[in-house]
């Protein structure tokens, strides 16, 4: 008797928990905002919760959900979006980065004209032109951008380049090259490098400074052919310099390619400036100090842009509150929440200089300094477009492990026809 009457209330006890979880879960899926990015590492990924804190205390009630892929550059996360995107299952933001990479998810409606909020929030007086110019197609614009990285820098420890006799780090390629030879002789490995994506990231610096920036930008925009001899010359450098390098026990990823230089194993890395606040957050390494950087060989006054940005998918579940995080995203506060955690300087002109100290000052004043040069990365979005970049990372890939330019320089030269 007992017994079937427990079963009973039993039953019902349980029933009554699925209902109200199934309430709790329909009223968390309406209001909580899924953000997808790949800032999983320190500092990237304090900088997201600190704009998703300050997100949630402005819309009470709403979850932040991160969605981050881990992996640097997107290497993983902006295939798993691909498939997202395909299957029209998108996130309510996603992360992109200004420029051509914004080209495949306009032109197939993946993501939405977002001119009336940039006119609504003021937004075209208080981003640089040339920036916006990258977030523009066709006269709309599709991305809120947060903040500004710079691509062409050469990251070592100043300690260690005294005990090498090495009086300042190389302004050419030509110099790191000789370099090289006294440093091999030492023990150590010249240039520590990572996975593909940071191969390419260094192919990029090496072009820059072996061509210059009016070539190079030359050279993505298809006005310079890959089969000309400056371009020739400059991959043949880029082959020289990856021999003085690490490649072929490469590190899993750019944490550990700049852990190979300030463990002492290796000397050099190339690297985008969110190395300061790994170097810096993670590793309580000081600016000048512990470490130190510089342009790249041969880019010094040039600034090899990109610019992380948010959109708007067509088919967010909640567009309306997909619109305050770029409101966020936007702002003063977000930017300055943001840049300052995550080793990059603020989108906005009208930010406050003093919040960007170290390695972010130097970087906040280039930046702003009309003298420099600013040209966009490839690596990282800004001067090509995705089907053309998929394409130098596959011949790149062959070029690394085989080391024919000329074949490199045909297939890039060809693609580049074919993928505009
Ligand atoms: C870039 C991105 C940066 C940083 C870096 C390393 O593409 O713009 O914000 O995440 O990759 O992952």
């Amino acid at each position: 008797m007992w017994k079937g009457r427990l079963a009973i209330v039993a039953i019902l006890a349980v029933s009554l928990l699925a209902t109200l979880s199934m309430f709790a879960v329909r009223g968390a899926s309406d209001d909580q905002l899924e953000v997808y990015s790949w800032w999983t590492g320190p500092g990237e990924e304090e900088g997201l919760a600190a704009m998703a804190k300050s997100f949630e205390t402005a819309n009470p009630g709403v979850r932040f959900v991160n969605a981050a892929v881990s992996g640097g550059a997107g290497s993983n996360a902006k295939a798993i979006l691909a498939s997202r995107l395909l299957a029209n299952d998108p996130p309510d933001s996603y992360q992109r980065h200004a420029g051509l990479e914004l080209l495949d998810d306009v032109r197939s409606g993946k993501v939405q004209d977002l001119s009336d909020l940039y006119r609504q929030q003021g937004w075209t007086k208080v981003f640089p032109k040339g920036l916006v110019d990258n977030l523009t197609i066709e006269n709309k614009i599709y991305a809120v951008p947060v903040n500004i990285h710079r691509a062409n820098l050469l990251w070592y420890n100043p300690k260690a380049l005294r005990e090498l006799g090495i009086a300042a780090p190389p302004k050419t390629w030509a110099e790191f090259l000789q370099q090289a030879e006294a440093i091999k002789a030492k023990g150590k490995i010249p240039l520590a490098v990572g996975p593909e994506w940071t191969q390419k990231h260094l192919l990029e610096t090496v072009l820059l400074g072996e061509l210059g920036p009016d070539k190079y930008e030359n050279l993505f925009a298809g006005g310079m052919s890959w089969l000309a001899p400056d371009v020739a010359g400059a991959l043949d450098m880029y082959a020289k310099v990856l021999a003085e390098s690490d490649v072929k026990s490469a590190a899993g990823d750019w944490q550990p390619q700049l852990d190979k230089v300030f463990s002492g194993s290796a000397v050099y890395a190339v690297m985008g400036d969110w190395s300061s606040s790994y170097l810096e957050g993670s590793k309580k390494l000081q600016f000048h100090a512990d470490y130190d950087v510089v342009a790249s060989p041969g880019s010094n006054g040039v600034y090899d842009f990109l610019s992380d940005s948010f959109t708007l998918p067509t088919g967010a579940r909640r567009p309306d509150l997909a619109r305050k995080w770029l409101v966020e995203c936007g702002s003063t506060e977000g930017q300055n929440l943001f840049n300052p955690l995550k080793g990059s300087i603020p989108a906005r002109t009208d930010t406050d200089a003093a919040l960007y100290k170290g390695y972010l000052e130097w970087a906040l004043q280039q930046w702003r300094d009309p003298k420099t040069r600013i040209v966009g990365s490839l690596t990282h979005g800004v001067v090509a477009n995705n089907a053309y970049n998929a394409e130098i990372d596959s011949a790149l890939g062959l070029f690394v492990q085989h080391g024919d330019e000329g074949k490199f320089a045909q297939t890039v030269e060809r693609q580049f026809r074919e993928t505009q």
